[in-house]
């Protein structure tokens, strides 16, 4: 198997939009398949509903909504930080029915039925991990559906980061019920076998992101993700890889006087809203 291409110069940089306008510029996009992803087509030929409002963030070269319009989806939203791509896909889409947003993914506004994931979750440093599970949750109508492709493998350094099916659930219980998270079948060659294909329902109760100061270690970490999952009403509950920030999903709002309670044995560890 090929290996998943890295970034152009060096892995340490800030992925900020400067550097994926860069990779652009470059013409270095190595995790482009120059085609609708086969696992996200069988998804999509699945979906019934024609007039579903989708949204792919991180769209890169928008092979994937170019396949939904090809099959008469009428209300495809892209969004992608990168400029020089954005611009590119308004010249490729000109006269066709898509809303393409030039923008970060975590300060877009909307209410979509169906978000799809291809290639993004994993081009996200970890630490917003968190972030991207609110996010998602916030995105999403009643009963809305995030659905794709998660990398189901580790990588040296990335992006792409890696994880696997164990962590994903975890990551998503609470906000999302796991509808399928399987091995893929049909994935290009270079990720044969190590891909997921998933679909997430967004669970109806409350999905909330905090900063968190004063942890230091990974046992800290625990514990205190401990704490916050033993609150009545909390369904899950878990703290981004540099400690900045938990998220919490519940039955119904909780407190910050609750959480702040959960913690207050030790004075420097401090939550508060975003
Ligand atoms: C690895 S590429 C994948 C592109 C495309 N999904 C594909 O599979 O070909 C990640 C994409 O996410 C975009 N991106 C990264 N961070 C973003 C953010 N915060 N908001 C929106 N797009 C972002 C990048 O510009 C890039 O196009």
């Amino acid at each position: 198997m090929e290996p998943e291409k890295c970034c152009t110069v060096s892995c340490d940089l800030t992925l900020d939009q400067t550097y994926w306008d860069n990779q652009y510029q470059a013409n270095d996009t190595g995790w482009d398949l120059g085609k609708v992803s086969p696992p996200l087509q069988s998804h999509i030929d699945r979906i019934q509903h024609k007039n579903a409002k989708i949204l792919i963030p991180g769209c890169g070269n928008g092979y994937e909504a170019e396949y939904l319009l090809e099959q008469g989806f009428t209300n495809v939203t892209v969004i992608d930080i990168a400029p020089t791509l954005v611009e590119n896909l308004r010249a490729k889409f000109a006269g066709k029915p898509i809303n393409i947003v030039l923008g970060d993914f975590f300060a877009h506004d909307g209410q979509y039925d169906i978000i799809l994931e291809q290639t993004f979750f994993c081009a996200l440093p970890p630490s917003l991990r968190q972030r991207y599970v609110w996010k998602m949750h916030q995105l999403l109508a009643d009963d809305g559906m995030l659905a794709g492709v998660l990398f189901n493998r580790d990588f040296e350094t990335g992006p792409p980061f890696g994880g696997s099916v164990r962590e994903y659930k975890q990551l998503f219980a609470g906000a999302f019920a796991v509808e399928m998270m399987a091995d893929a079948q049909n994935s290009v060659d270079k990720r044969a076998g190590a891909e997921a294909i998933f679909s997430l329902r967004k669970k109806n109760g409350h999905v909330a992101l905090y900063h968190f100061e004063g942890i230091t270690c990974s046992g800290c970490q625990q514990t205190i993700t401990e704490k916050f999952k033993a609150i009545d009403g909390v369904t899950n509950a878990s703290i981004s890889t540099d400690f900045s920030e938990v998220l919490v999903a519940s039955e119904r709002e909780i407190p910050l006087s609750t959480l702040q309670d959960a913690v207050a044995y030790d004075e420097k560890y401090q939550i508060r809203k975003r």
